[in-house]
């Protein structure tokens, strides 16, 4: 991402919020996204139960939410939000997406992936809202990022989910992945704290 492209997209943004404060208020952004929907923890829990090797994941949402996500209904570019099975817990939401495997470069932790399989913490590390998958060009990003709705942060998916732009303190914890079955599963828990921690780091 060239330095050039980043001032665009934070003048964009500047422009956005402007609008948004003087105008409609989120609604003005809200239009321009494709949400993937409010994720309510399933079970309650306030503390999060920890991911281990072999959960399943998951749909969260869309029509097919709760079952599992095998390996072949998830093609090059795409992406979805996912659930460990039997954790689905807002804290433990996972953006998962598949690249082709030459696509990532440090610092994701490229044992994590699998087959093209890549998965991050979908909790925003700035204030903890649910971040989003685009595949195509938004604003100044022509590439596959992922975004987050509420002050527009966005990060890189191919680099470790780096912060390429926005008020995000640092980057999305990772997931590493296996396949069990066909069925696309963590390996493990996620390499870091999720989402905002205590003095904003
Ligand atoms: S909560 Fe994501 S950028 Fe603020």
């Amino acid at each position: 991402m060239s330095e050039r492209k980043i001032k665009d997209f934070n003048k964009t943004r500047r422009k956005i919020l402007k609008g948004m404060l003087g105008i409609a208020g989120v609604g003005a952004l809200g239009s321009m996204i494709v949400p993937f929907g409010t994720i309510k923890s399933v079970s309650g829990k306030k503390v999060r139960q920890k991911i281990t090797k072999g959960d399943k994941l998951v749909y969260a949402v869309g029509p097919n939410a709760g079952k599992e996500i095998k390996a072949s209904n998830l093609s090059i570019g795409k992406g979805t939000l996912a659930f460990p099975k039997g954790k689905e817990e807002h804290n433990n939401l996972i953006l998962l997406f598949r690249a082709k495997e030459n696509e990532f470069g440090k610092p994701t932790k490229i044992n994590f992936t699998n087959k093209g399989f890549c998965a991050y913490s979908a909790i925003c590390t700035h204030m903890g809202c649910t971040v989003e998958w685009y595949p195509e060009k938004q604003f100044s990003f022509d590439f596959p990022h992922i975004f987050c709705p509420c002050h527009q942060s966005v990060f890189d998916v191919f680099h470790g989910a780096k912060v390429l732009a926005g008020p995000a303190p640092r980057p999305l914890p990772q997931l590493p992945l296996m396949i069990s079955d066909g069925v696309i599963a963590a390996a493990g828990d996620f390499d870091g704290p999720i989402g905002p921690q205590p003095g904003g780091k």
